[in-house]
Formats: structure tokens, sequence, C-alpha cells
């Protein structure tokens, strides 16, 4: 199965993008993980631009969610929500309904102590608005993620590994339930 992997954050030495590269590391046989690299070249979202001649880059977005069998998200919290970015991304998927029915993991992680649970809190607001299927147990938010990392930025935690394993088998789970159903 084919999973599209997005970190929130544009930072070069993101923690999120840390923990998506350990889930790579960490996903179970079957499934194949590719890291979405475009967040930083969509342009901002204005339904003057959404239609059939959206940007490249805005199509380039849409077949690789449309191509993909889930999709997992580890964002940062910005100023208690998600980063401007990753909602722009989120907001060019709502004319295409591409995250309408789509096995959807959310994780958020944070060096502070509430690990981005209101960034979290509000990715599930806008993932329900899309109409995304977030298993219960594919929701995490990391606290003190800085403590969790090795001065490589490997994930040296094996609480944190276990709890994204887990994230992991339930989008697991999701995807193969659809198929199922198919
Ligand atoms: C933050 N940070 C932050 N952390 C948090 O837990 N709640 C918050 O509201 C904010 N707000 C915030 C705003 C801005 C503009 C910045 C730059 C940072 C800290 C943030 O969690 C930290 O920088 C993370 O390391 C960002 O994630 P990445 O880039 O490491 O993935």
């Amino acid at each position: 199965m084919r999973i599209l992997a997005i970190s929130g954050s544009l930072r070069a030495s993101s923690t999120n993008t840390r923990l998506v590269r350990a889930m790579v590391a960490l996903a179970p046989a079957d499934m194949h993980i590719t890291i979405y690299e475009g967040l930083g070249d969509l342009p901002h979202f204005s339904p003057d631009l959404d239609g059939n001649n959206a940007p490249a880059s805005v199509h380039n977005l849409r077949t690789q969610l449309q191509e993909a069998d889930g999709v997992l998200i580890c964002t940062p919290e910005y100023a208690f929500g998600v980063p401007g970015s990753l909602k722009n991304a989120l907001d060019w998927t709502v004319s295409t309904g591409d995250f309408s029915g789509k096995p959807t993991a959310a994780v958020s992680a944070s060096p502070l102590w509430g690990g981005g649970d209101k960034a979290h809190a509000s990715l599930l607001l806008t993932l329900t608005a899309l109409g995304a299927n977030v298993p219960r147990q594919a929701k995490l938010s990391i606290p003190h993620i800085n403590k969790k990392l090795n001065d490589n930025g490997e994930l040296s935690d094996p609480t944190t590994a276990q709890a994204l394993s887990a994230v992991l088998a339930a989008l697991e789970q999701a995807v193969k339930d659809l198929k199922n159903e198919k």
C-alpha cells in the first residue's frame, strides 16, 4: 500500500520531518511511504486559482493524494494552530475531495509538554471537514520531541517508536478495511 506523508514544517532540521523519516523506517513490510516535498511550492489558496487550470504544484499535490491509499500528516504547532503552509495545502484539496474517505493518520510533535495538542485538535477538525477517515489509534501528539531525537536527528526513544508503530498499524488496518469494502 502507498502512503503519502506530509510534514507540516518547512524547516530544514524539522523535528516533524524527522519523525516522518522515522516512520518510513518503522513502516510495516507492505507499506511504502513517500514523503511529499512540495509544501513550500504551493501558492496561497484562492478560489480564483482553483479549477481545471490550477497551478502545476497544486496538480502535483492532488495527483500524489489521489495515488495514495492513505495519508500521514505530522505537524508542528504554530501559535496554537497548524502552520499556515499546511492549512494552505489542505485548503487546496477542498474542491477535489481528495481526502474524502481517505485513511489518514494525524500526528503532532512539539518540544513543549503539550505535544502540539492544539494544532492536533485543529488538524482533526480540518480533516473532519475534508471527510478524511482518521482511525482513533492513528491520532498521536508527542510532547518533548527534542528529547526523543538524538544528535543526528534520529528517533531514540523506544516508547515513541512503539506509539508511532501503533499509528502506522491503525493506518494500515484502515487501508485494508477500505479495500475489503470495495
Ligand atoms: C512555535 N512553537 C510552538 N510550540 C508549541 O507547542 N505551541 C505553539 O503554539 C508554538 N508556536 C510557535 C510559533 C512559531 C512561529 C514557531 C517558529 C514555533 C515551537 C515549535 O513547536 C518548535 O519550533 C518546533 O520545533 C517546530 O516544529 P519543527 O519545525 O521542528 O517540525
